[in-house]
């Protein structure tokens, strides 16, 4: 009888794969390292003269196929040949990039609305960097060309449009022209809006982050964020060496999540247009309330601009209320339905104080100056059935 391996060496052995069946959903590879059949095949992979991958913190099968799609979804209809990388947060998708791109000297040109985080990274990680950020309202377009006149060091143009949580819009066509007349990668975050309501690629960025933690899941399980080039030399020279070097790859769990969230991602986004829509109409006539930040409303200054270049004009929405930061407070504790938690992007409605939570880094004069008020309430308005929502929002606002 031919001899066996011992019971302990059997129970540590990997089986040998099945693989006369192919698998309906994707598979989760949870394997940090992939076996080579020779050494010269080993070297083959690592020198990249064969296709082959190697150790998941710079790729894996679940991982890879993921970024791809999510790459494909924001060159969706464009011709473009995109390529894209996940990594493990929204801001480490925004980390990773910018390393990739800066060097200590040059410059980032930006919003002063921007999610709190991505302030404080420009502010916190890349000033001791030397790589300074100015910030001016991205409306105001020769403003924007003045700084980048003047300022010779800006390399980098980015933006948030919709911005987190203002709401205001930005032209993107024309922001990419100009930044590109200055010789300026020009990097969106498209967090707000997926590439389902924008393409911000279409419109002459260059780069589009996400934290996919958001709307791209959609189901508040998993923290992952992505990058999308539309050079893939570029992805391939400068992003992807930094992703493996700052250890920023997501794992194949998160991203296995994500395509689970992303398989609906267009019926989602339409009910969640549908019901901001119909939630800000309900807010605007509300006599307790004194301001409604929504594109979709004609009466929001971003509209034309947004009407342009989106399809829709999404489920986030901010509002003050006439109380200011006092009743702000009162309807948030009020709430039953909806839930008070900082994300956003999810199948629930969540609400938000931003000046407390997402933006408590950034300094208040800061704040007011782009129209985060201390009493400003953030709405990421969720796919549930509407007169729930409204409802809900109705009794916590109150009339006493
Ligand atoms: C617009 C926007 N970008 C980036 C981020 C950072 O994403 P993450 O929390 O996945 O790191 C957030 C987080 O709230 C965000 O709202």
């Amino acid at each position: 009888m031919k001899k066996q391996i011992g019971f302990g060496s059997l129970c540590v052995q990997s089986p040998e794969e099945k693989r006369y069946t192919n698998p309906h959903q994707l598979p989760i590879y949870a394997t940090s390292s992939f076996a080579f059949d020779s050494i010269e095949q080993g070297m083959d992979i690592f020198l990249g003269k064969q296709p082959g991958h190697i150790y998941s913190r710079f790729g894996n099968p679940t991982i890879d196929v993921v970024a791809e799609k999510v790459a494909q979804l924001e060159a969706h209809d464009s011709g473009l040949k995109c390529s894209g990388l996940l990594t493990s947060s929204g801001m480490s998708a925004i980390s990773t990039l910018l390393l990739g791109l800066l060097k200590s000297g040059d410059g980032i040109l930006t919003q002063g609305n921007l999610y709190g985080g991505t302030t404080a990274l420009f502010r916190d990680v890349l000033q001791p960097l030397q790589i300074n950020c100015f910030t001016t309202g991205l409306e105001n377009l020769n403003e924007v060309e003045s700084i980048l006149r003047k300022q010779g060091n800006i390399r980098l143009l980015y933006y948030e449009t919709p911005a987190n949580p203002t709401l205001d819009c930005f032209d993107m066509a024309a922001l990419a022209e100009l930044g590109h007349k200055y010789n300026c990668s020009v990097v969106a975050d498209n967090t707000f809006a997926t590439p389902y309501l924008q393409q911000p690629l279409k419109h002459g960025a260059d780069f589009v982050i996400h934290s996919t933690t958001k709307y791209l899941n959609g189901h508040g399980n998993s923290t992952a964020g992505a990058i999308v080039g539309r050079d893939k030399d570029l992805m391939g020279k400068a992003v992807l060496p930094k992703l493996k070097l700052l250890g920023t790859n997501c794992n194949s769990w998160d991203a296995w999540l994500l395509h689970n969230g992303l398989k609906t991602l267009e019926i989602r986004m339409e009910r969640h247009c549908q019901n901001a829509r119909k939630l800000a109409k309900w807010l605007e006539k509300h006599p307790e309330v004194e301001k409604v930040n929504y594109p979709g409303l004609e009466t929001h200054p971003s509209h034309p601009v947004a009407k342009k270049q989106m399809k829709d004009f999404g489920g986030m929405l901010s509002f003050e209320l006439k109380g200011g930061l006092e009743a702000g407070k009162r309807f948030m504790n009020r709430l039953r339905f909806c839930t008070l938690t900082p994300t956003l992007g999810d199948v629930d409605t969540l609400v938000l104080h931003p000046a407390s939570m997402s933006h408590v880094s950034v300094p208040r004069e800061a704040r007011l100056q782009y129209g985060i008020t201390d009493g400003l309430v953030r709405i990421s308005t969720g796919i549930e059935n509407i007169e729930d929502i409204i409802a809900d929002v109705e009794q916590a606002i109150g009339s006493e």
